[in-house]
């Protein structure tokens, strides 16, 4: 009996352990669509600061290296955002301002951010 205990104690740390691991490698995945990293509208108001530039005015276009429309995100699907961001940090979607702005992001900001443009109206 104890014997047996003694096993599956060890089972059971050995396979928590093997899923701590899974977690850890779907977070650093980027291109991984995961809900791993939760999201703060709070953390992602203190993140904004980079964006608003081109995001918060209404029919924006930038001005370099071209002209571009700068899309609505506000009010946006928190998955698609955050699915956004990932392209450009991978270089799967191109735009020169959004990549460079994307590649600076964590998994984090990303999820912050989203979670703050998605709930904004
Ligand atoms: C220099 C201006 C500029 C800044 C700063 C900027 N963006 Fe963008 N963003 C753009 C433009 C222009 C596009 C459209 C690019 C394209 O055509 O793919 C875009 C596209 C996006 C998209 C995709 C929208 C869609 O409808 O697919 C998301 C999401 C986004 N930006 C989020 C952000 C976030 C979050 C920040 C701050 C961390 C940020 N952007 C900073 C100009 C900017």
């Amino acid at each position: 009996m104890n014997l047996s205990l003694n096993a599956l104690n060890r089972f059971v740390r050995r396979t928590t352990v093997t899923a701590a691991c899974l977690v850890a490698v779907g977070v650093s995945g980027v291109s991984m669509a995961n809900d791993a990293v939760e999201g703060s509208i709070e953390a992602g108001r203190e993140k904004i600061s980079m964006c608003i530039g081109c995001h918060a005015i209404p029919g924006y276009k930038t001005a370099f290296p071209e002209v571009y429309s700068v899309p609505m995100i506000a009010g946006q699907n928190e998955q698609y955002l955050i699915i956004a961001l990932r392209a450009y940090a991978t270089g799967e979607r191109s735009h020169p301002s959004m990549n460079a702005i994307s590649g600076s992001l964590t998994e984090q900001d990303m999820a912050d951010l989203a979670a703050y443009y998605a709930n904004l109206k």
